[in-house]
C-alpha cells in the first residue's frame, strides 16, 4: 500500500517535471524559476535602501528586474533590496509585490495597473494579500432633509479592482477604504488565451478633493499551483481537494505550501489555519462602514478531523430590517423577498449556527452576533457569507464585524 503510494508520487513528480520543461521552452518569455529560490534568495521580506531612507522588498536581482523594480540596496544572501514603486508592471513571477508610487496631495489622479501573467500551467489560483491597503473610504450621497434612506456606501473615489478574469464567474467587488491585512483569491485558468489578470488601482484627484486620505498600498500576489494525482487541473473538485490537503503549512516544499493555501472554489477569502481572525472589508478599526451591494464567501479549512467552527465577535454591527425581535433571520431579510421598494437586506450568513444562548438561525444582523459565541456545524464546507444591500438608513449603523475563530473537532456539545 505504502509502496504503491510512493510509486504514484514518484510518477507524478517525473510527469510534472517533464511537462513543466516543455512549457518553459514554448510559452514563456522568461525561464521558469525554481520556486525554492524565492524563499532562500529573495524572501519577499521588507528591507531598507543602502542609505536606510527608503523601504523595499528583498528579491533576487532577476525577480526585481522582471517585476519592473529598481535595486536600492542589498539584503539576505545575494539578494537585492528592490523598490517596487512602478505603476504599470507586467510580471509572471510566482510571488510578486506591488507598492504604491510616491503619492502626495498634489497627485492629480492616478491609475496603476499590474498585469500578473500565469507563471506555469499548474497555477490555478492567485492569492492577493493586502499587506498595506489604505484608500479613500466608501461614500454615499449627502443627506437630504426629511429623507431617511440613501444609497449604500460604495467606492466612488479610490477604487481597487481585479479585472480580466478568466476561469470563473466569481464576482470580484471593487474595494476601497482600510483593508490592511485582508486578502482575496482569484481563480485562473492556464488554458485560456489571455494568461494574465489585471490588478487596478484608480486613485481620485487629490487636488479637487484635498480632504481624502493619502492612498498607500503594498500587495503581494502569490500564484498557487494545483497538483493532483492525475496531473490534471482540478479546481472545482472540492472533494479531492479537501481529502488531500496537508494539515500544516510547514511541509517544506513549495507544492506543500501551495496546497495548504488553495481555497475551495467560490471562496473570495480563505483562512486555512485552525484559529485566527477575520473582518469585513473597510472594517476600519471598528468604525466601518462596510461596502454596500456586496456578496461573497469567507471560507475555512475543513480538515478530516474537523466538524464545525466557533466564532467569537470582537465587534458586530450590521443594518437590520426590523427591530422587533432578535436580529436573526427574518429581522435581517424579509421572507419571502419581494420586488419593489428596496428592503434592508444586510447580514452575515452563518450556516447551521447556534449561539451560546441557545438561539438557532443563520442570518445575523443588528448587533445579534456581538458578545456571542457562535458555533456553526454545517454538513458541507465551512464558510460564512457576507451580504450588504444598496441602502443605508439614518440612525442604523453599518460598522461591520471582526471575529476570531477556532475550528471544532467535537461537535456533539457544540460550543
Ligand atoms: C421636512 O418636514 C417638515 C415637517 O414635516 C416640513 O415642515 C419641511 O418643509 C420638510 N422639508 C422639506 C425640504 O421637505
Ligand atoms: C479553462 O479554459 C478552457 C479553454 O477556454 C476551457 O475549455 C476549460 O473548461 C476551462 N477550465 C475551467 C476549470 O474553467
Amino acid at each position: 500500500m505504502a509502496l504503491q503510494r510512493l510509486m504514484r508520487v514518484l510518477l507524478v513528480c517525473v510527469v510534472g517535471y517533464s511537462s513543466a520543461s516543455v512549457v518553459d521552452n514554448t510559452n514563456f518569455r522568461t525561464p521558469r524559476q525554481n520556486p525554492a529560490n524565492i524563499f532562500t534568495v529573495g524572501n519577499g521580506e521588507q528591507c531598507l535602501s543602502a542609505d536606510r531612507t527608503t523601504g523595499g522588498v528583498c528579491l533576487s536581482r532577476n525577480q526585481c528586474n522582471t517585476q519592473g523594480g529598481k535595486a536600492i540596496g542589498f539584503c539576505g544572501v545575494f539578494a537585492t533590496c528592490c523598490s517596487l514603486n512602478a505603476c504599470d508592471v507586467r510580471t509572471n513571477t510566482k510571488v510578486a509585490v506591488f507598492i504604491n508610487p510616491p503619492l502626495n496631495h498634489e497627485s492629480s489622479g492616478l491609475e496603476c495597473s499590474y498585469n500578473v501573467e500565469i507563471n506555469n500551467n499548474n497555477v490555478c489560483q492567485m492569492r492577493i494579500d493586502f499587506e498595506t491597503f489604505n484608500l479613500a473610504p466608501p461614500t454615499t450621497v449627502d443627506p437630504v432633509e426629511n429623507v431617511t434612506q440613501r444609497p449604500g456606501f460604495t467606492c466612488r473615489n479610490d477604487i481597487f479592482q481585479v479585472t480580466n478574469l478568466q476561469a470563473n464567474s466569481d464576482i470580484l467587488p471593487p474595494l476601497c477604504g482600510d483593508n490592511n491585512g485582508q486578502h482575496l483569491y482569484v481563480r485562473v485558468n492556464a488554458s485560456t488565451n489571455s494568461r494574465a489578470i489585471r490588478i487596478n488601482f484608480k486613485i481620485a484627484d487629490r487636488v479637487t478633493q484635498p480632504n481624502l486620505p493619502q492612498a498607500t498600498w503594498k500587495i503581494k500576489v502569490t500564484q498557487l499551483e494545483c497538483f493532483n494525482t492525475l496531473g490534471k487541473f482540478r479546481d472545482g473538485i472540492l472533494e479531492s481537494i479537501t481529502q488531500s490537503l496537508p494539515s500544516t503549512p510547514f511541509g517544506g516544499s513549495s507544492a506543500d505550501r501551495d496546497e495548504y493555501l488553495i481555497a475551495p472554489p467560490g471562496c473570495l477569502q480563505y483562512y486555512p489555519d485552525r484559529a485566527g481572525a477575520f473582518e469585513s472589508f473597510n472594517y476600519n478599526r471598528g468604525q466601518g462602514p462596510y461596502i454596500g451591494n456586496l456578496i461573497y464567501s469567507t471560507c475555512f479549512k475543513k480538515s478530516p478531523d474537523v466538524c464545525g467552527i466557533k466564532f467569537t465577535a470582537a465587534t458586530f454591527n450590521m443594518a437590520y430590517r426590523d427591530e422587533t425581535n432578535i436580529y436573526l433571520d427574518t429581522d435581517c431579510q424579509i421572507n419571502p423577498v419581494t420586488r419593489g421598494t428596496p428592503q434592508s437586506e444586510d447580514y452575515l450568513f452563518i450556516p447551521e449556527a447556534e449561539t451560546a444562548d441557545g438561539l438557532r438561525g443563520s442570518k445575523f444582523c443588528g448587533a445579534s452576533a456581538a458578545n456571542q459565541i457562535i458555533a456553526s456545524t454545517p454538513p458541507g464546507p465551512l464558510y460564512v457569507h457576507f451580504k450588504s444591500d444598496n441602502l443605508v438608513t439614518d440612525g442604523i449603523p453599518e460598522q461591520g464585524y471582526r471575529f476570531s475563530y477556532n475550528v471544532l473537532n467535537n461537535c456533539f456539545g457544540r460550543i
